[in-house]
């Protein structure tokens, strides 16, 4: 039966984003443990976000720290369009995750490695590039061309 070998292993498809640790910092953020309340407007967006990686560290949340290629901090502004080439990683401060985005045509593709550079995007079915699409992708409003934070970030608003 070769039709559920195909998808047993799962690979990144962005590659390691070598010298990440010197990129710009333009947001910290969190993965909210498991057991956070979130208020009953929280949208669908928010609520996902936060049940796909409560499983971090053990459900007790982590710094999110996110990081943008030096020469794409103005595209990142607008949520590009991309050039070509890894743009943007979330790092995990407690579990070592980094989770990369890259822009090839104009397209996001992903990826996720731990800091000694190997592929985990098998490792768990949140890590798998396949699932950050799922997300990434379809909250048009909030992720353009594969980004969701804010593009006014307040970063730019103290450095103008
Ligand atoms: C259920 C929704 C969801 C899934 C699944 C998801 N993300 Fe994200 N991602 C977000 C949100 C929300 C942010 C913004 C976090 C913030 O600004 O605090 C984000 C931010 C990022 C960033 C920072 C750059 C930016 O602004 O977009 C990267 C890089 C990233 N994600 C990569 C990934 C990768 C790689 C995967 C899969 C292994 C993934 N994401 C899966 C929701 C998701």
């Amino acid at each position: 039966m070769t039709l559920f070998v195909t998808n047993a292993l799962a690979a990144s498809l962005a590659s390691y984003p070598e010298g990440w640790e010197t990129w710009p910092v333009v947001k910290e953020s969190v993965n909210l443990p498991a057991d956070v309340v979130l208020p009953e407007d929280t949208s669908l967006f928010i609520q996902e976000s936060v049940s796909s990686y409560s499983w971090i560290n053990n459900g007790q949340g982590s710094p999110l720290t996110i990081r943008v290629h030096p020469e794409k901090l103005e595209q990142y502004k607008t949520h590009g369009p991309y050039t070509d080439g890894i743009t943007a990683v979330a790092v995990s401060e407690v579990e070592g995750i980094i989770w990369v985005t890259e822009h090839i045509a104009g397209e996001a593709i992903y990826g996720s490695y731990n800091r000694q550079g190997q592929d985990i995007s098998s490792s768990h079915p949140a890590l798998e590039p396949q699932f950050c699409s799922s997300c990434h992708t379809r909250y048009k409003d909030i992720c353009k061309n594969g980004t969701c934070t804010e593009p006014v970030l307040k970063v730019y608003g103290d450095t103008n």
